[in-house]
């Protein structure tokens, strides 16, 4: 089968499987370029580990750290005529390139929040690895079933107590829109924050801690953004930021529980980047495509691999205490916050209009990021060349 890039709105809905790997692979390049990660862990869970931050905080943990890797994430394997998900590949390459490298490596298909996935998860752990040293929580759902009451949320990125009125971008035209976005209503935060607040984190942690599966010192660690003005209103103060209120305190929580085996929970609050979420997110394109313009021209853009790289080897693992700042954060995002930065992105996003976009805004790039989201556009990959969509994980067991 020749697989091309097929785009519907902020999403595609082909991924290419040697195109997935190779990205896969110059992440893990990436890595051991800069040397082995003293003091890193050895066992690590990571719950959103197939694509985005999770992806790179698997890689660099294994080929960092040298860690075995659990990975949980819900991915779809090809079926009929439709190739496999984007994270079902990068899955399968990680799982093969962990393998070579003599480093164990199992990953679990499912919905993070289910008990069922938690128990299978945690009793693999249990018979395979034992206690765990670091665990991330990456995930990026638009839903959650919840797992005590049944109740499903859905998360919504609107702004609360005003409607908001702005420019976007509108990434099949490259052209500049308007968009107009609700408040939220109380049940739509409610719903946001059961979503993608720290509820969920918690039960992991409990699932791990009632089982004995946490080191003596063990870390987690979840991911939060805080942004620029320029997306407080849906960004930080809408709905999405009340999740992430709400997984901040989370994490204060765990970790007085954490302290009494020497371990911590910590939230890093990392660069906006082009995901498969992040480019769901109303607004953010725009901000992202004179973000990046900014940072690739001051010499100081990094991607998901040298965000999460650098977070381990400066911050989560490097001599001395973790530098947090006054509200308990890891600022990873301290280059995008920049004083000269922001003022280049708000001084360009005052004055963008559809004859200038293209010059004051990364355009190429942050099409060239989004189609390497889908393992389009790697060097070395022939698209030409026909592909066999069905890609098993080594760590499932087929019958
Ligand atoms: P992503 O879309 O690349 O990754 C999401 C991961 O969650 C994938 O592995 C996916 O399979 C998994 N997932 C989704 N629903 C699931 C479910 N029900 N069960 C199991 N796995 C599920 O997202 P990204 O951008 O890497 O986001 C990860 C975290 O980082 C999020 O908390 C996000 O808010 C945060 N973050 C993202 C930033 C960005 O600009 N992309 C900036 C700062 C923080």
């Amino acid at each position: 089968m020749i697989v091309q890039p097929k785009i519907r709105g902020f999403i595609c809905t082909t991924a290419h499987p040697q195109g997935c790997a190779q990205n896969v692979q110059e992440q893990i390049d990436y890595v051991l370029k800069q040397g082995k990660i003293a003091q890193g862990p050895k066992k690590v869970l990571v719950i959103g580990a197939s694509t985005g931050y999770g992806l790179a905080s698997r890689i660099a943990a294994a080929f960092g750290c040298g860690a075995g890797t659990v990975g949980v994430f819900f991915e779809k394997e090809a079926e009929n005529k439709r190739t496999a998900s984007a994270g079902w590949y990068n899955a399968v390459a990680f799982e093969k390139k962990a393998a070579q490298a003599g480093l164990y490596a199992k990953s679990f298909n499912g919905d993070a929040f289910t008990d069922e996935i938690k128990q299978k998860t945690v009793a693999t752990i249990k018979k395979d690895l034992g206690p765990i040293d670091l665990v991330i929580y990456s995930l990026a759902a638009p839903r959650r079933q919840h797992p005590r009451t049944g109740q499903i949320a859905k998360s919504v990125l609107k702004p609360i107590g005003k409607i908001y009125v702005g420019q976007s971008l509108d990434v099949a035209t490259n052209t500049l829109e308007t968009v107009t976005l609700p408040a939220a209503t109380p049940e739509e935060i409610e719903q946001t924050v059961s979503v993608m607040g720290g509820e969920d984190w918690e039960y992991w942690i409990d699932a791990l801690t009632t089982q004995g599966l946490l080191n003596e010192g063990a870390m987690t660690v979840a991911y939060s953004y805080v942004g620029p003005e320029i997306t407080r209103s849906i960004y930080r103060e809408g709905t999405i930021g009340r999740a992430k209120d709400h997984l901040e305190m989370t994490a204060r929580r765990l970790d007085e529980r954490l302290h009494k085996i020497k371990g911590c929970a910590l939230v890093s609050a990392n660069k906006a980047l082009v995901t498969q979420s992040s480019s769901a997110i109303p607004v953010i394109p725009l901000y992202f495509v004179l973000l990046n313009k900014a940072m690739k021209e001051k010499g100081i853009y990094e991607d998901c691999i040298a965000q999460i790289d650098r977070l381990f080897r400066t911050r989560l693992y490097a001599s001395g205490p973790i530098l947090v700042d006054n509200h308990g954060l890891i600022r990873m995002d301290d280059l995008e916050i920049r004083p000269d930065v922001q003022a280049q992105v708000q001084h360009n996003w005052d004055k963008l209009t559809d004859s200038n976009l293209a010059q004051l805004a990364d355009l190429d790039g942050y099409r060239e990021d989004f189609l390497r989201l889908f393992g389009f556009g790697l060097k070395g990959v022939d698209y030409n060349a026909d592909v066999d969509p069905e890609q098993k994980l080594p760590s499932l067991s087929y019958p």
